[in-house]
């Protein structure tokens, strides 16, 4: 590795930069700041994962991130270690990205706390910590005292800031690449040079950089998660409203999100939202808020209109069976919390399967990550997790499409027809054409677009316009629709 100091005429650029915590927001933080140009160290606890990244394997699947971490590395510009007091000694900024999950739905900050123990003191004086996990407000508030307490001695001072990540996964690289912004948020900078260093090493995103305290960098974090998992509830509402006039979800979402004020992204009716982040977040916040005095009962709303989602989904299985889950064969389609990604953290397919297991259903199910079907089988004993899509579709009276990977919503739906018991589809992400699948002869159901039988022929819309006026209205073409209680 390069040992050149950094360069007084561009102060941001060849820094000696460590990162602690090299999970999901740590590894992609620490290659793409080598990528940069800067002179990095990886610090993980975990010997295994260090092991496996220096054979070259991520330890999660990222598009891009294995390559670009071996390339990194062989580049010299990314090291890996174990130990943070030695790693952090010569450090211009130490990025600290550990876990602060509590595995249970909730926060911890003591892996946080010892962290910034194991590396405070042992900084030069003028280094930058920069704290990059999502924390509470009520933790944010008091940890620029922390890092003061455990300077306390001849040591010198540091900076603290705090720099939320909105990485979302199978995006990752692009959103540090080019991110939409930078929040920085300054718990204590007794000289601006912190502020000053990151600023500057922020140039090469060419984003705009947003300076604001601690607790305001913390707020506008959860902030934009629970405003995306409001915007996803606000459409689930509004899907419910259309199954229960008799509406498609499809135009009334489109014609909602052309508003530049609203956008369109977000707005995608479904089994809800899950992963690591907003479940979490939402739920989190709601009792944080309590503790602190303040009612959020918007948050609390979403937090239980989201988990409702999933039991209505289970209900949409049960509905189009017959009301027969018992020794119906399930095969669920996608196990990752979204395409792209190998995470069932949170992810609705496991309270889904796990609800249909309860009701005495035989779930098969399928995941095109091996990773996300390794996790599922040990989070779910009882659940069949299959080792091909075949065999998942194989004999089954429903299929329950609950992550909207391409290659099981471009499934050749005439040729499963040959696999299953019964052609019956519910889309737990509104994803299929149901045009496709209605003509390939299933029953079809998903949020805010009716339930549909087979028709002999369904004529394609020649155009967009035509299409979406079509869907508009469901009683047109040869789709022949039943609302619920019709
Ligand atoms: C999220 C934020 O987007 C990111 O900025 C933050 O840093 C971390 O949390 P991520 O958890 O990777 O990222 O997933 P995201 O793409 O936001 O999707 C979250 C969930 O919402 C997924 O389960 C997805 O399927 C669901 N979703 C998304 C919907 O149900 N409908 C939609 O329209 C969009």
């Amino acid at each position: 590795m390069t040992n050149l100091p950094p360069n007084p005429a561009n102060p941001g650029s060849n820094l000696a930069i460590t990162v602690i915590g090299l999970g999901y927001v740590g590894l992609v933080t620490a290659a793409c700041l080598a990528e940069w140009g800067h002179r990095v160290t990886g610090v993980d606890a975990d010997d295994t994962r260090l092991t496996a990244l220096r054979r070259g394997s991520s330890p999660f699947h990222e598009p891009g991130l294995e390559s670009l971490v071996q390339s990194m590395i062989r580049a010299g510009r990314l090291r890996l270690a174990s130990q943070a007091a030695e790693a952090v000694r010569d450090a211009d900024i130490v990025f600290v990205a550990v876990g602060t999950h509590d595995g249970n739905g909730g926060w911890q900050t003591k892996t946080m706390l010892g962290c910034l123990k194991a590396v405070v003191p042992h900084l030069r004086e003028g280094a930058v910590v920069v704290i990059r996990s999502t924390l509470p407000p009520d933790f944010v508030a008091q940890v620029g005292d922390i890092v003061a307490e455990l300077r306390r001695g001849d040591d010198g001072q540091v900076s603290l800031l705090l720099n939320p990540e909105f990485t979302q996964e199978g995006k990752a690289l692009d959103d540090f690449r080019s991110p939409s912004r930078v929040v920085l948020g300054v718990a204590s900078d007794h000289d601006g040079r912190g502020q000053e260093l990151l600023v500057a090493m922020y140039r090469a995103a060419k984003a705009p950089v947003i300076v604001m305290s601690a607790v305001e960098a913390c707020l506008a974090k959860l902030g934009s998660n629970l405003f995306l998992a409001t915007k996803i509830t606000f459409a689930n509402e509004m899907a419910a409203l259309c199954d229960a006039f008799g509406g498609m979800i499809d135009p009334v979402v489109g014609a909602i999100g052309l508003d530049p004020r609203v956008a369109p992204s977000f707005l995608g009716a479904g089994v809800g939202f899950g992963g690591s982040c907003l479940p979490n977040q939402v739920a989190m916040i709601s009792r944080i808020a309590e503790s602190g005095g303040v009612a959020t009962p918007l948050f609390a709303a979403v937090d239980e209109i989201n988990h409702r989602q999933r039991n209505r989904f289970v209900d949409l299985i049960a509905e189009m069976l017959d009301g027969r889950l018992r020794d119906s064969r399930i095969a669920l389609m996608g196990l990752a919390f979204k395409p792209d990604t190998d995470d069932i953290r949170d992810a609705p397919s496991i309270a889904i399967a796990r609800s249909l297991i309860d009701a005495g259903a035989d779930v098969a199910a399928f995941d095109p990550m091996p990773a996300a079907r390794a996790a599922a089988s040990q989070a779910l004993p009882f659940l069949f997790v299959a080792d091909s899509v075949e065999e998942a579709l194989r004999g089954a009276d429903a299929v329950a499409l609950v992550t909207e990977w391409p290659e099981l919503v471009n499934l050749d739906w005439t040729r499963v027809r040959a696999l299953v018991r019964r052609p019956v589809v519910i889309d737990g992400r509104n994803a299929l054409d149901q045009g496709t699948v209605l003509r390939a002869g299933y029953r079809y159901a998903a949020f805010g677009r009716g339930r549909h039988t087979p028709v002999a022929a369904f004529i394609e819309p020649s155009s967009e316009v035509v299409r979406t006026a079509i869907t508009a209205n469901t009683d047109v073409g040869d789709l022949e629709t039943s609302l619920p209680g019709h």
